[in-house]
Order: structure tokens, then sequence, then C-alpha cells
């Protein structure tokens, strides 16, 4: 119970956040200090934001007391992520009070969620940016400097940054983020973000492949790309002069980018169950450089509650998907959502969340209790009447049964041998290093006499393992 009770500590990818690189003084005249919370897409727009900023002459620090601005970039998911918001602006208080010339923004989410109304609960908050509105930072902060609050929530059917080039924050210099698309249309009845983010959009294809082969050209091996549901990435050219070349699918972007070289590595986030197509899974099978990993969240295994969630696929729709990728990729990862108490959720229906899980055979779960977020659908359509006690005892075993899962995996991996990237030092020791296999598994070995840097890719033996780490040696 007490392990299960810290795992839903660690999984909660809401709690994470990060501060930036410090940048050279001689450079820039001001700083400005970030930290990020929620999903990678709110990680990678902060990259974008500090390549904004260093435009106007701001450069990072790790710092927030010798900053001249500070941000936060926000998410509103579930409740807990909006409290850890609104305690980390009290922490900012005191420095404002001792220098009342810093500036305080919100970028993100909930920016986009409480809009104006955020200046008038939060009294020290001085600029509300939202997710398409950061090309207006530059006038909003000169705005704010000159004493009064701005605010620009404008959400935008084609906006994607596209020709703005990210400033990598706290990288590794191995692995990075891509994102291809914007927004969401889903409307899961739980979600918030197609409210906070808006239609979905895709980005220009060219300008994808160009991020990513520059991304290589500069030491890195391994691109993510990034957005609420990358199966549904389309995007349609248009030239001036009438001719209309041909649209990109996910597949073909995918191909693409595995094109740039057979060292640059591919994954992708998030992929929703409906949308992922054959194409895609072949697509994967004919490259090794795409990562034989997908991330495919499944919410609920019982029908009637996919469908209050408007997930639109049925639990053996869901099955047969999972079907598909084992025989089209015997060897690949697969991982999961998976949320407890959702609006009328029965005791048996929760057990059909515990027997999907068990006949997907997940290697690792984000897992969640239900958190209502106002104006979704659910909160106007149904009644949160889970009680709370219930929920969480859900959870945790949603919980237990996935770290059983994750044990079996990691153990079955055992005697296999794996090609791994080097990201860095493992955590424990500089003795040892880390890096991930294709199904995206953590792996640790000793560096020994070889010379090796990060960024190599190695064949590593595995003996032993945990539920979160395979352990083994150099071949
Ligand atoms: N676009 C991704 C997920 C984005 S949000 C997808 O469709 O899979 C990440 C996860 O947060 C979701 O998959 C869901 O499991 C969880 N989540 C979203 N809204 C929630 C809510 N109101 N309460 C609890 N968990 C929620
Ligand atoms: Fe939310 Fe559903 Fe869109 Fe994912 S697909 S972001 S869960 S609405
Ligand atoms: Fe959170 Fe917004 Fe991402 S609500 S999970 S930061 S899209």
């Amino acid at each position: 119970m007490a392990e299960a009770l810290q795992k839903v500590v660690e999984e909660d990818r809401q709690g994470e956040a990060y501060a930036p690189f410090a940048a050279d003084p001689n450079i820039f005249n001001k700083k400005f200090y970030i930290e990020s919370y929620g999903c990678q897409m709110n990680f990678s727009d902060s990259e974008i934001v500090a390549s904004i900023l260093h435009n106007e002459g701001y450069g990072a620090t790790r710092n927030y007391e010798d900053a001249d601005l500070v941000l936060l970039n926000t998410c509103s998911i579930r409740e807990k992520a909006e409290v850890t918001v609104r305690n980390r602006l009290q922490a900012f208080k005191k420095v404002k009070d001792q220098n009342p010339g810093l500036l305080i923004g919100v970028l993100g989410c909930m920016a986009e969620r409480l809009k104006a109304k955020f200046l008038e609960e939060e009294k020290l908050v001085d600029i509300v940016v939202g997710p398409d509105a950061y090309r207006s930072l530059p006038s909003l902060i000169s705005e704010a400097g000159g004493g009064q609050k701005s605010v620009n929530v404008l959400l935008s059917r084609d906006e994607t940054y596209a020709d703005i080039s990210p400033v990598r924050l706290d990288s590794n210099g191995v692995t990075a983020f891509v994102s291809i698309m914007r927004g969401c249309n889903n409307m899961c009845t739980f979600c918030v973000v197609p409210f906070t983010r808006g239609r979905e959009r895709s980005r220009d294809a060219e300008s994808i492949v160009a991020e990513c082969k520059d991304l290589f050209d500069r030491g890195f091996k391994e691109v993510t790309l990034l957005g609420q549901n990358v199966d549904s990435y389309y995007f349609t050219p248009s030239f001036a002069d009438g001719h209309q070349p041909d649209s990109v699918n996910f597949a073909q972007l995918l191909e693409r980018v595995a094109l740039i070289s057979p060292l640059l590595r591919i994954r992708f986030s998030t992929s929703h169950p409906k949308d992922i197509t054959d194409d895609v899974l072949h697509t994967m099978a004919r490259y090794n450089n795409i990562c034989k990993y997908i991330h495919l969240p499944v919410q609920s295994g019982n029908t009637r509650i996919l469908q209050l969630m408007n997930r639109t696929y049925t639990r053996e729709w869901y099955l047969n998907k999972v079907k598909r990728i084992r025989e089209i990729m015997p060897d690949c990862g697969i991982s999961s959502d998976v949320i407890s108490g959702f609006c009328t959720e029965t005791e048996e229906e929760h057990q059909d969340t515990l027997s999907i899980m068990e006949l997907s055979k997940y290697d690792m779960s984000y897992m969640f209790s239900y958190s209502e977020r106002p104006g979704t659908l659910a909160a106007r359509r149904y009644t949160d009447d889970v009680p709370e006690d219930v929920k969480k005892r859900r959870l945790i075993e949603i919980i237990d049964l996935q770290n059983a899962l994750s044990r079996e995996s990691y153990r079955n991996d055992i005697g296999k041998t794996f090609e791994v990237l080097i990201e860095g030092n493992s955590k424990k020791s500089d003795k040892d290093w880390c890096g991930r296999n294709s199904q995206n598994k953590m792996v640790v070995f000793a560096k020994g006499e070889v010379p090796l840097s990060k960024g190599d890719y190695v064949q590593v033996h595995i003996t032993s393992a945990t539920s979160a780490t395979l352990m083994g040696h150099m071949v």
C-alpha cells in the first residue's frame, strides 16, 4: 500500500517542474525564469517562449530571486495541478514584495482557462498568456512594465509556431521534443484540453523535418514528435500559384523523419487508439530507428464508461488494436493512461479496467483518479458521484496491478540484448551509464574501461531488473 501511494506521486506528471540553464550575461541584459508544469507539450512550449524572449534580450536564469521576469507555464488537467501552481505563486510573492519591478506572468492552460479572472484572484500576477498567444509576449511585457496588467488568451486556428526555433532548456544534448501539432478536436468528456488548447491543427511537415535534421546535425540522437493526438496529424500545404502539393499524414511524416538518418531515433506521443492506423504500424515496423513503443491510453476498460467518456471505441475494439500492434511488431512496448472512479463507475466496471490492463500487459501506465474540471462536458452532463475514498481505493488497485505487470514485463527482458542510446550518467552513480532501449525502458550498465559518451549506441545484455529499470553489461 505504501509503495502504491508513493507511485501515485511519482506517476503524476503534473508535479514536474524545471528551471532552465543560465544564459550568457554578455548577450542578454535581462533575465527570465520559467517553470513548466503538465504535459510535454507545455515543456516544449516553454522552449518556444525562451526563443521569443531571447530575441527580446532576456537570458534564462535558474534562480527566480535574480530574475526580471518570472513565468509559470501551467496545467489544468486535474485540480491538483492548479493547486500546485497557486502554491508556487505564493513563493514568488516574497520576492515581489522586495522587488516591486519584478514581473510575474502565467502562461499555458490555466491562464487560458481562467483568463482575466486570474488577475483578480492572484493580485501579484501581471501577465496572463494563453498557449496560442506567445508571440504577443514582448508587447504584453512592455505594457506590464508600464504598470498595466495585460492579458492575451486568444486561441488560434492556425498558430503552430512553425518558424520559431526552440531554445532547448535543460537539455541532455541527446534527446529532444518536437511539437508537430497543437490543440485537440476529440472532446473526451472528462478533459479540459480542447478548451485550453483550442482546435487541432498540424504543423508544416517541411518545418518539422527541418527542425529534426537541425537537431541531428547538432548531435541530438532522438526526437519525440509531440501532439495530443499525433495519429490524426494531417498537413495540407497550400502554394500561392494554385499548385496543390500532396498532403502528409502521420505515417508519411514518420517516414520522412526516419529517413533523415538511421542514427536518429524517432518516438511519438500521444496516440489515440481510434486513430492509430495499420499504415503507421507498418511504417514503424519498416524502420529500425522508429522506436518500438506506443503510448496508447485506454482510460477505462468498460464499454459503457468509455461511451460516457466519449472515447469512441469499445473494450473489444481497444483489445483488437493491442492485438494488431503485437501481430505487426511482436517486440513493441505499450503503455497507457488510466482513470479511476469516473462518473457512475460501478465496482464491476472498475474490474473491467483491471482486466483490460492485464490483457494488454502494459509495461507502464500513468494512473489518476477522476478530477472534475469546470466547463468540461462531464462536469455539465454527469454527476461526479463516486466517493473520493472509493476513487482512491480503486486507483491503488490499479497501481498495484500495474506494478505487478511492470515487474513481469521487465523480468521477461532478463537474458535479452538491446541496443541502448546513452543519455548520461545513471542517477545513482557516475560509474554507470543510463539510456533507453527501443521499447522506452531505462537501462543501467557499468561504464567499464570502454571510452564512450552520451549519444553513443551500445548493445547491452540484461542480467537483472526492477519494475522500472533494466540492469546489464555491454557486449
Ligand atoms: N491527449 C492525450 C492525453 C492528454 S491528458 C490522450 O488523449 O491520451 C493526459 C491524461 O490525463 C489523460 O490521458 C487522462 O488519463 C488524464 N486526465 C485527463 N483529464 C483528467 C481528469 N479530469 N481527471 C483525471 N485524469 C484526467
Ligand atoms: Fe483530452 Fe481526449 Fe484530446 Fe486527449 S484526446 S487531449 S484526453 S480530449
Ligand atoms: Fe495540462 Fe494543458 Fe498539457 S492542461 S496536460 S498542460 S495540454
